[in-house]
Parts: structure tokens; sequence; C-alpha cells
């Protein structure tokens, strides 16, 4: 058959399979340390949601959306959850119940963007939102969680960027500056930042080009330009993130793509990604929940790219290895394999990983698939155990061998050895 999956998406074969689950793992117990509890919202929203919230000037709404349908029916799979987390908190009335609300999520998002390495078009995000409060420890707080769950995960060398970007009134004087003075440098901006100028001019202080790069470095920065209380805000969150002993830097260059932000911003970035090196992005939007008809409420979140951060976790830990197996039955004629199968029912319902051999295989063969499972314990049934009864459970890191007789022998066996690494011993075959 000549179908491949769609282009930009991926399978998650078994192998790698155990590495999200680990990462996921680690994720939902950490989150729940910091009472943040699941959410599940739909995989599409209503295209208005994203339309009014990222903004129809941004790159996402205005090319990479997945849509079907017009008008009040259009449908687009989610290209963020941070609208469809806000869109289910007032649909749900969570402010009537308990105002603050801190959430988590793990799903796939989707954007029609050209495909390259860490950059999908079905890729998967670890998110917070934490909805109704404006407290700056907040914000200090969900920065501190993403790089909390990286140390836990053995991510090293990330680096955290923060930026305050105001709000859409707040940050009109700056935008002003900045358009004056860019227009006056029209003719020395890349094609992108020119359009950029008259729909979305912060976004010319993000462009890599290095043009840009040189003639943003010469603007002034938007902290000093917004109102007291926000700079205020902000120096609170940087101070209650240094005092976590997060390392941490000011980057008044940062601005992020989505227009709900309103305060701080920040940008968690690998050196192991290349040039799509993102691992996280988050920020304030207190207006958010107003604007899309709910109570004046703040919130802050952020999201993180499990591929990105696959990517980087292999880069500096490894790639982590599926569980061990407690028992492997290797198995030599019909009567043993039966006697095997009821063997690890029982094995199986009171805790274990057993397996053995479906497919008839020579001894050698069922050997060499209890190493790549990499077995605590082996153990061979042929004619002579059925016939006694008995059975030699193999250890396989010391190589020393046990009789056991029963089932109850057997787990008592594997009790006792339950926690330890995989066997370590190359099988005689
Ligand atoms: P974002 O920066 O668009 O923010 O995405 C967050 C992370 O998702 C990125 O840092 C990156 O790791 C990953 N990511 C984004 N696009 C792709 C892609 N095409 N392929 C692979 N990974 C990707 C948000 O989505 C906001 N909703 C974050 C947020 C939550 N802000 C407040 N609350």
């Amino acid at each position: 058959m000549d179908v491949k999956a769609p282009l930009g998406t991926e399978d998650i074969l078994p192998e790698q399979a155990a590495l999200w689950q680990q990462v996921e793992a680690t994720t939902r117990a950490l989150f729940a340390r910091y009472s943040y509890g699941e959410i599940r919202t739909p995989i599409f929203e209503s295209t208005r949601l994203f339309v009014r919230s990222i903004g129809d000037t941004t790159d996402i709404v205005e090319k990479e959306m997945y849509t079907i349908g017009e008008g009040d029916d259009s449908l687009t799979l989610r290209p963020e959850a941070t609208a469809p987390v806000v869109r289910a908190y007032m649909e749900h009335n969570l402010h009537k119940t308990k105002s603050f609300q801190k959430l988590y999520y793990i799903g796939p998002m989707f954007r029609h963007e050209r495909p390259q390495a860490g950059r999908k078009r079905q890729f998967h995000q670890i998110g917070v939102e934490a909805i109704g409060a404006t407290d700056p420890l907040l914000d200090a707080e969900v920065i501190g969680l993403a790089c909390h769950l990286f140390d836990d995960l053995g991510v090293g060398g990330y680096r955290v960027r923060l930026n305050a970007i105001g709000t859409p009134s707040s940050r009109g004087g700056y935008r002003d500056l900045i358009t004056a003075e860019l227009t006056r440098q029209l003719q020395s901006l890349c094609p992108d930042c020119r359009r950029r100028l008259d729909r979305n001019v912060f976004r010319v202080l993000d462009c890599k080009n290095e043009g840009c790069v040189a003639i943003s470095r010469g603007l002034p920065h938007i902290l000093g330009h917004l109102p007291e209380a926000e700079q205020a805000h902000f120096r609170r969150a940087t101070e209650a993130l240094r005092s976590t002993g997060v390392p941490f830097e000011e980057d008044p260059y940062l601005v992020r793509g989505f227009d709900y932000y309103t305060g701080v911003v920040f940008e968690i970035t690998h050196g192991a990604l290349g040039a799509q090196d993102a691992l996280c992005g988050g920020g304030r939007y207190d207006n958010l929940i107003a604007d899309l008809g709910g109570p004046s409420l703040g919130a802050v979140g952020f999201a993180i790219g499990i591929e990105r951060l696959l990517m980087a976790l292999q880069a500096t830990a490894g790639a982590a290895e599926t569980p061990p197996l407690d028992l492997y039955i290797v198995t030599m004629g019909d009567a043993a394999r039966r006697a095997a199968f009821a063997y690890l029912s029982q094995l199986r319902h009171s805790g274990f990983a057993a397996d053995t051999d479906y497919e008839g295989r020579s001894l050698k063969a069922q050997m060499r698939t209890a190493n790549k499972l990499r077995a605590r314990f082996t153990t061979v049934i042929g004619d002579n155990e059925i016939a006694s009864g008995t059975l030699k459970l193999k250890h396989m890191a010391t190589g020393a061998e046990t009789q056991v007789s029963g089932v109850e022998t057997i787990l008592q066996e594997l009790r006792e050895h339950a926690g330890e690494s995989a066997g370590g011993l190359e099988l005689n075959t």
C-alpha cells in the first residue's frame, strides 16, 4: 500500500511510547504537587474561538489553521489549548465554584506549518493555565514549574528568557514609537517585516533576519515605556523567580506570536534543538477571559512541546529504556506452552510483567527474546519440568538458579527481587 502518515505527523511506536509515558507520568506527579488538575477539551473548536483569542493578524490564524466549514459552523483543529481551556472554564462556570483554578493538559495540537526538524503539523503539548489571579508570584510559580519539570526529567542546559510586553492599551505609546522609528528604516527591513509594520509591528523585534536584528537592537526597550504598575509586576515576578534559584535572563526583544498576552512573557530554549529551539513558551493573559465574554480575571500559563522536549532529553540524558520484564518463560513443546500460559495468567494477575513465546521458535531464539526484553528471571519448561512439577528460575544478573515448585514459590522469588534493574548477564545460548 502506497499510503504514508501525512507530512508533518509521526507514529509513536511502542519503543518510543515508553519514553512518552515516562514524561507524562513525571508531569502528572509533579503537577499534582503544585495542585494542578487535569482538563481535557475537544480536539476541535469553533474557529471563532481562535480568531478572537490568538488574533487575526497572527501567523497561526492567518495561515496555519486546519479549518472546515464556513461562518458560524466553521470548525478548527486546535492549534493551541489556552483558548479552549478558557472557553471550558467559562462554559462550566468554574469561576462560580472556585474562581482560582490551576489546570493542566497533555495532548495533540495542529498547525499547518512547513514541516522541518522540531516543527510538526501534529505535535503534542504539556501545558498549564492558572486562571483567576493577577499575583506576580503566580507568574514565577508557573515559570518555576516548567523548569522543575525539565529538572525532574533530566533535561539539562535549557535557557529561560523573560520580558514584559504590556496590554494592547499600555503598549500603544511604545508601538507608535517603534513604528515611527522602523518606518524611517523601512528600506533596510526584510519584506516580512515591512508587511509587519502596519499589521503586527512587535513581531519585527522577533525577526531572525540579520538586518532586522541590527535595527531592532537599536530600538528603546519596551519595559521602560510601560506604566509603573506593570513594571512593578515584572520586578516582583523576577524577584520571586530569583528567590527560587531558577536561572533566567531578561530579554527586552522577546515577543510572542499570540495577541492575548498582556504582561510577562517567557520562552525556554534549548541548544540541542537547532533552528526551532523553543521548548516552552507562555505568559500572562489578563484580558482573555473578559474578551471571550467572561468576568475580568487574571491568568498565566505555558505550553511545552513534547516532541522537542524528547529531542532535548535524548541529547542530554540518552534514550530511556522500556521497563524490564520480571520473568520470561522459555517453552519446549505444546504441553509446556499450555503450562506456561497458565503460569503467566497468575503472575500477571499478581502484578508481575511476564511473557513467553507464541511462535513455536527454537530455544535459542526464545533466549534472545528474553535478553531483548531484559528479563530479570528466565525459566525453561520442557517435558521433565512438567513431569516433576519443579522449575529452575534463573536470576539473570547473577546466573544463580533456584528450584521452585508451583506458582506461589515463583511469586515469592520474584517478590524478593522486585524493583531490581534488568538482568545484565548474557544468556548462554
Ligand atoms: P507556543 O509557543 O505556540 O505557545 O507553543 C508552545 C510550545 O509548543 C513551543 O515552545 C514548542 O515547543 C511547541 N510547538 C509549537 N509549535 C510546534 C510545532 N509546529 N511542532 C512542534 N512543536 C511545536 C502556545 O501554544 C501557548 N498556548 C502557550 C501558553 C499557554 N501561553 C499561555 N498559556
